[in-house]
């Protein structure tokens, strides 16, 4: 069995930032170039060793289950016009040895809610976080780099890189020793500080490996910044129980619950297809811009 089996989606946001998009869909629908945002993050996660996938919904989001479940009628008509490449597609989206679990977040009351709502599966396992919006690029993929980091030190490690000062009121702020180049022992976190009160500059991607004991904490917090129960406060207070890393994983993070970030990532996932790539990369060359 793998080290880390079971992964939480929270994906019950409203998606304001990219409405009218996101009226009637949610935003980990939204493709970049030909896959919607929660399969990248769903095949990170497998990539990582993970088999149950544990999603944290909302009201709308029923093109999640969808996208995730049997399609049937899709499925007759591509397996009578022997279109094979296609039906093998379809089926790749849900391996068979994939489990997905759907829970319902009753309120949009925080990051921290929505974890917390996944405990009754999780119970008492080490679990990843990952936040679809956050559309991660490496090699290894981001989450396997992390689970590789757990199998080391049997504590909770959360993805963080350098932002410019004027950011830090996006993310999660931490600060601590460092291990290593890469690894961190924290000793603070902060949720979107101003950045005059920011102790580091390194904010947290949308990326966690944590260990049971954060449902505790998380259950105890008060309302934090936004009024919202914040997954931040919880892993803080985690901190002064148990170890907690930070590290500075090998890749590229686009933001894609930002329009430029999402544009971003369609910009240079397309260049990187390989259908797609040569012809996209000839097409922006004659734009002359
Ligand atoms: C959430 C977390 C924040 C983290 C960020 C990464 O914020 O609360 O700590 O740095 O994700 O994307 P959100 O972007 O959901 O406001």
């Amino acid at each position: 069995m793998a080290l880390i089996n079971k992964a939480i989606f929270p994906v019950a946001g409203l998606g304001t930032r990219f409405l009218p998009a996101t009226k009637a869909q949610p935003k980990e629908m939204l493709p970049v170039v030909d896959k919607p945002l929660i399969q990248y993050a769903v095949e990170e996660a497998y990539a990582a060793g993970i088999r149950q996938m544990i999603f944290v919904n909302g009201r709308n989001k029923r093109a999640i289950p969808d996208h995730f479940d049997t399609a049937f009628e899709l499925e007759t008509e591509l397996e009578a016009a022997g279109k094979k490449e296609l039906l093998a597609l379809v089926h790749s989206i849900k391996p068979d040895d994939m489990e997905c679990i759907y829970i319902r977040q009753p309120k949009a009351l925080g990051l921290g809610h929505a974890v917390l709502c996944a405990q009754c599966v999780v119970v008492n396992e080490p679990f990843a976080v990952l936040l679809a919006d956050d559309l991660m690029v490496g090699k290894p993929p981001v989450l396997k780099q992390m689970v590789d980091q757990f199998s080391e030190w049997q504590a909770s490690i959360l993805a963080v890189q350098e932002v410019p000062a004027e950011h830090t009121k996006r993310y999660g702020i931490v600060a601590g020793s460092a291990i290593s180049d890469r690894l961190m022992d924290l000793t603070h976190m902060v949720e979107k500080p101003a950045p005059e009160d920011a102790p580091s500059r390194l904010g947290v991607a949308g990326r966690y490996i944590l260990t049971p004991g954060v449902f505790r904490e998380i259950a105890t917090q008060p309302r934090g910044v936004g009024g919202e129960i914040q997954l931040t406060d919880g892993i803080a207070a985690l901190m002064r129980r148990e170890k907690v890393f930070a590290f500075r994983y090998d890749g590229k993070r686009y933001d894609c619950g930002s329009k430029e970030g999402f544009l971003q990532a369609n910009v240079e996932l397309a260049l990187a297809h390989p259908e797609l790539g040569a012809s996209f990369r000839e097409y922006l060359k004659a734009l002359e811009i």
